[in-house]
């Protein structure tokens, strides 16, 4: 069994799958965290691979940037693979100087000004929300592993680059309480609804709309394995 975009076969994907934008990444931590890592996916390079991880079965696969990216790969890790669970791990944008760089934010839910929820399923909302449940689960894990977690409202963005005369992270940040900004979390939440799912989002501050700092290549790397860590131990709790 396979889609247009993942040839895998039903039982190569894990019931939980982590998801971090770059599929190359999805490699890394194949190669780095799991044993016995096998890659299912090579379909346009959106690499995917099953290992284990202190014995359980765990799968990492890339999602791609954007909505309509995530969309299509989720979708299809629910819908196809009977995927139950997908923890996205990705980078975001502070909108207010209560975040600072390499902070860990865990997305309490996501604005979005996307049409993707409407157009995939007539949602009419523009905030969708988490799992409770995998949420609760990476609170417990960070505080047994003693990592600071922001919990806070995150900004689901259409767009990377914007011009000057569009709404900015001020209105954004005042208007609908998001306090930082990333590109896919409203997406697969959306998804995760509209087929009886879970899904949640942990995400490293790597850059800062306000103050304009950006981390290095070589900084996201070591603040990555922080984040990695709590998710790998909150997907086998
Ligand atoms: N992910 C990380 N930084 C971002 C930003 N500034 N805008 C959108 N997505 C991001």
């Amino acid at each position: 069994m396979a889609t247009p975009h993942n040839e895998a076969s039903f039982d190569e994907i894990a019931r939980i799958v982590l998801m971090p934008g770059d599929p190359l990444r999805a490699k890394y931590i194949a190669e780095h965290y799991l044993s016995e890592a096998v890659c299912f996916n090579t379909v346009r390079n959106m690499l995917g691979y099953t290992g284990y991880y202190k014995g359980k079965k765990i799968s990492v696969m890339g999602s791609g940037m954007g909505m309509a990216s995530i969309g299509i790969y989720s979708y299809e890790l629910f819908h196809d693979y009977d995927v139950e669970y997908i923890l996205r791990i990705g980078s975001a944008g502070a909108y207010s100087d209560e975040l600072q760089l390499f902070d860990m934010v865990l997305a309490e839910s996501a604005w979005s000004e996307s049409t993707y929820a409407k157009a995939q399923g007539g949602e009419t909302s523009d905030v969708l929300y988490p799992s409770l449940k995998m949420n609760a689960c990476i609170r417990k894990n960070a505080d047994k592993l003693g990592k600071p977690l922001h919990i806070h409202r995150i900004h689901s963005s259409d767009v990377f680059y914007h011009e000057a005369n569009v709404p900015d992270c001020e209105d954004f940040c005042k208007e609908h309480g998001c306090m930082c900004v990333e590109m896919e979390s409203f997406a697969l939440f959306h998804n995760a609804k509209q087929l009886g799912k879970q899904a949640a989002c942990l995400l490293t501050i790597s850059d800062s709309l306000i103050t304009h700092q950006a981390t290095s290549a070589k900084e996201r790397e070591t603040s990555f394995h922080e984040m990695m860590e709590l998710a790998l131990e909150s997907a086998i709790a």
